[in-house]
């Protein structure tokens, strides 16, 4: 019998909520529905379907052993629930305290061991570096542009390869609060999960059904289902995973299901399962699905801009939509992207105010007869129509020696608007932070492989209207390519540091002020659960520092992070985190204060005080991240907060810089609650005021 033993994670200071990993119970058994053409799409324990090294349908426990398919591992109750052994420490042994705490295992001012020799990955060369763009595809203009070199190899990256499916279903992880004693309440499990193989065209059918052994309903839902599917709720406390997919969601991805229990919703259980979508023997077999057209939001542009509108076709068998715009402009051009075939590139310049209704059409490729049809429309204003009064933000900045600035959505130079995105941006700011250019997954999308193009258009532009590069950012836990997640956690140091070194190298004389580490804490003040803290322990922190400091000696490193501006346990874990780092000799000049609020954000005196306790520790203080949503009717609301925070940051002679996540509500990552200080069609808004008055005061 088959005894699952609790794998305790080691506890790095645990924020308030234990993590633990329960073993799989046996006893497989789920719905398929045969496919559509007939495919064959049974379980596999993660052996191709025609391989003869593992007969389908035998499903593999966690020690390899082949287990039985008809009795559930019997954890003495009879009924596969997993068995949860003794509690070695009784239920009232406190839990790990939230909160940093304590020192951290390297000793003070210990200095780095050398990168990795040879490195761990290629490092970049010849082949990454972006080429001068040609073709007619950037909008803004007065700095050289240039684009990536297509690559042969496709820069996506299963997560999860053949070896991690054959393996079978991972250990479930139990998430329960520290006071949590599994033997009077046990965890729910779900008894009926293994990774699946379907075949595009054919529909997937995955039933879902937890139990609580104690009784009672289990909760259930999922993560990471894949557009196009459905989640069918089938009214018995079971429900059922449904997907159809096609040709390019061949390869493996991971469907986590979570289960909470029915006494204790905060007791958890998540499963990861592994589908595997392979082509069928006969690909005809699949169905043609129609083509679209990208959504092309309405555009609002200026007389004399170039315009760009990039087109994309799309098709959820993978080919390539024919597209054609039935009614250009004069002397406009239409190219295919040299990234991307999927996209057509239109380009004009209107010479008049006015509307244009742009009619495009999206032909099948298989099929002429299958086709969309979008019109977009470009609202074009005259440059008197973006005119502001008054002062210039950065004028008014540059007076005080002080920092304004935004968060540069990426690639805005060949946006439709590009032009006039980079013109105001260029007029009223002295400082650029980039958005998600710099971050690892858009910068290192495979081992070896570097997309440095976008990061070096915002260099160029930024230094072309002199403004300062804000670096973003450059170790955090999540936006990383599936590449780095997958590494083993004993190489992440040395991947970690690799990354560091690179970027700041390339960028040594471009970026003097970088978000080294970025979002560590959660919000009881303990040690977020990320790969680096798998890797490396809490002391990722100080060696991501220490390899900043090394490979730009001459740059601003900042730690940067959200609600740390009022009090609580996360201002407080900070506090005691900046405070370790500095008793072992970190390499540290400021705290990023992230600041995303809203209109009713009336905290300033917090504010104030924390950014002082920051001061006092001889560190300088960043507001990086600002945004204040809101709503059309409570927009001066959402002015006097800008205007307060301003207020707070102008009155602390260590915070040293004030941006905006973003500037015009278009390309917010929230634009629904339009929490900038300029609208989506470039109208400044009451904030826009507020900060240009509270920054022309004394
Ligand atoms: O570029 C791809 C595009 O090719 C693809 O078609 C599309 C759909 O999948 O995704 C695009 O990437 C998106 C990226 O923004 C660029 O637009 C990612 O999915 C999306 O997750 C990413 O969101 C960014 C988010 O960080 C995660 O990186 C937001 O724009 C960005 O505003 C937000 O910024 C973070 C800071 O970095 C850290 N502090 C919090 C802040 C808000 O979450």
């Amino acid at each position: 019998m088959l005894v699952p033993v609790l794998a305790y994670r080691r506890r790095y200071l645990l924020a308030a909520r234990s993590r633990t990993r329960l073993a799989p119970s046996l006893g497989l058994s789920f719905v398929l529905s045969l496919a559509a053409c007939g495919g064959d799409t049974s379980s596999t324990d993660g052996e191709p379907a025609d391989s003869d090294t593992a007969p389908s349908g035998t499903p593999r426990a966690p020690d390899g052993m082949p287990a039985s398919t008809s009795t559930p591992m019997n954890d003495g109750t009879g009924n596969g629930a997993p068995d949860v052994p003794a509690i070695t420490d009784s239920p009232e042994t406190p839990a790990t305290p939230a909160g940093p705490v304590g020192t951290p295992e390297r000793p003070p001012d210990t200095a780095l061991t050398p990168l990795p020799a040879p490195p761990l990955t290629p490092a970049p060369d010849a082949r990454d570096e972006p080429r001068p763009l040609t073709e007619p595809r950037s909008t803004a203009s007065g700095f050289p542009v240039v684009e990536n070199r297509p690559r042969s190899i496709e820069d996506t990256f299963s997560e999860f390869g053949e070896a991690e499916f054959a393996a079978g279903i991972g250990e479930p992880v139990l998430d329960a609060p520290p006071d949590h004693d599994p033997r009077r309440n046990r965890p729910p499990y779900i008894p009926d999960l293994d990774n699946v193989t379907v075949f595009a065209g054919s529909t997937l059918e995955l039933h879902i059904a937890p139990l609580d052994p104690d009784g009672g309903v289990a909760g259930q839902w999922i993560e990471g289902s894949p557009p196009g599917s459905i989640y069918l709720d089938n009214l018995d406390t079971t429900r059922t995973f449904v997907w159809r997919p096609l040709e390019p969601d061949v390869g493996i991805r991971a469907l986590t299901v979570h289960t909470a229990d029915s006494e204790d919703p905060e007791v958890r259980v998540t499963y990861t399962v592994l589908i595997r979508v392979l082509m069928p023997a006969d690909p005809s077999t699949i169905e043609n699905r129609p083509p679209g057209i990208d959504l092309v939001e309405p555009q609002t542009v200026r007389v004399g801009d170039p315009v760009v509108i990039g087109i994309k076709g799309t098709d959820l068998n993978g080919t390539l939509t024919e597209l054609e715009v039935l009614n250009p402009p004069p002397g406009a051009t239409l190219v295919t992207h040299p990234e991307d075939p999927r996209i057509r590139v239109l380009r004009f310049v209107p010479d008049a105010p006015g509307t244009l209704d742009l009619d495009v059409v999206g032909r099948d490729a298989r099929d002429p007869e299958l086709f969309a049809e979008k019109t977009i429309r470009v609202t074009v204003r005259s440059p008197g129509h973006f005119a502001r009064e008054g002062a210039r933000l950065r004028e008014l900045a540059d007076a005080r020696d002080f920092l304004i600035g935004f968060a540069a959505a990426p690639d805005f130079d060949t946006r439709p608007d590009g032009a006039l995105y980079a013109a105001i941006a260029g007029e009223e700011f002295n400082i650029v932070s980039t958005e998600n250019s710099m971050k690892w997954d858009t910068l290192n999308p495979l081992p070896g492989v570097y997309r440095w193009a976008s990061a070096d258009n915002l260099v160029a532009w930024a230094h072309s209207r002199d403004l300062i590069v804000h670096g973003h950012t450059l170790v955090w836990y999540t936006q990383l390519p599936a590449w780095v997640k997958r590494t083993e956690p004993a190489m992440r140091e040395g991947h970690m540091r690799e990354h560091i070194d690179r970027v700041l190298t390339r960028y040594a004389d471009d970026v003097p002020l970088w978000d080294v580490v970025n979002e560590s804490l959660e919000a009881d003040g303990g040690y977020r659960d990320s790969i680096w803290l798998e890797g490396m322990g809490p002391d990722y922190i100080e060696i991501a520092f220490r390899q900043a400091r090394a490979s730009a000696p001459e740059a601003t490193l900042i730690y940067n992070d959200y609600d740390i501006g009022w009090a609580g346990p996360k201002a407080d874990g900070l506090l005691r985190l900046l405070e370790r780092l500095q008793a072992n000799g970190t390499p540290l000049d400021g705290v990023g204060f992230q600041l995303h609020v809203s209109d009713d954000f009336d905290r300033f005196d917090e504010l104030a005080e924390n950014f002082r306790r920051i001061a006092l520790l001889d560190l300088d203080v960043y507001v990086t991240e600002l945004d204040v949503t809101t709503s059309v009717e409570a927009e001066n609301a959402q002015a006097e907060v800008y205007e307060g925070i301003l207020s707070v940051c102008l009155e602390e002679p260590r915070c040293k810089a004030l941006q905006s996540w973003g500037f015009t509500d278009r390309y917010s990552w929230r634009a629904e609650d339009t929490p900038l200080m300029f609208d989506r069609d470039y109208t400044p808004k009451p904030a826009y005021r507020a900060l240009q008055r509270r920054l022309g005061e004394n």
